[in-house]
């Protein structure tokens, strides 16, 4: 049977970058969930109060990737902002990357999106709440992958090195590495200072 390795984070954390990077590592298969939910019709409707996105139908993303990834001896990995709706029998790893929070204002910003959407975003990253999401569903399984100033190919590195049991992993949380500050940017926005911290 198949299994899934599933990367996840905030948007604009390197989630597709590292994805196919990684699939390319362990020959895999990336799967890239919002392109599959739009090429496969796997929505139930368009959220008009967040710019027409997709509402995803679970059900059948569940059912899609049991069919695809129990079916196959392949090893998919699964890039995703919404980890959670992937069947947790599938999944042996969750990767969530994170991202300073200022440097990821500055990164998402740079995509033109309105401030609103940006700080969204920066806020949800703050507070975890996909990695709190996914260890909801994924319990241990799940690790933080802390990507400030790093690039793909060094997170992928690292990814390899906790999968041969070779690195720990664990959660990040950026209010207790920055401190209360790690708030601050959304109050300053693209004038903020990308805090220093260990890794
Ligand atoms: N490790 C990195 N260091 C610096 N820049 C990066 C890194 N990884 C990705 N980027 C850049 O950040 C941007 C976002 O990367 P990517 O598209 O992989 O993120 P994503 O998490 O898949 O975003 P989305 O959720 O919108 O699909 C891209 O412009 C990419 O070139
Ligand atoms: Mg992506």
């Amino acid at each position: 049977m198949g299994r899934a390795i599933v990367v996840s984070g905030t948007p604009g954390t390197g989630k597709t970058s590292v994805s196919k990077l990684l699939a390319k590592r362990l020959d895999g298969i990336h799967l890239e969930l919002s392109r599959i939910v739009e090429d496969e019709g796997l929505w139930l409707g368009r959220d008009e109060e967040r710019g027409g996105t997709l509402v995803v139908d679970a059900e059948k993303l569940a059912d899609y990737l049991r069919a695809r990834i129990s079916g196959s001896e392949d090893i998919f990995i699964v890039d995703t902002h919404y980890g959670e709706l992937v069947p947790p029998e599938l999944v042996d790893h969750v990767f969530v990357l994170r991202l300073e929070p200022c440097t990821l204002w500055k990164r998402l910003e740079a995509r033109g999106w309105p401030s609103s959407k940006v700080r969204e975003n920066v806020e949800a990253e703050i507070l975890g709440v996909c990695s709190i999401e996914a260890r909801s569903v994924f319990g241990e399984k799940v690790c933080d992958i802390d990507t400030t100033g790093k690039d793909a190919k060094s997170v992928v590195e690292e990814i390899l090195s906790i999968l041969e049991g070779l690195e720990e992993c664990g959660v990040l949380d950026w209010l207790e590495i920055i401190g209360p500050e790690a708030l601050d940017v959304l109050a300053q926005g693209s004038s903020c200072t990308p805090a220093k911290h260990r890794s």
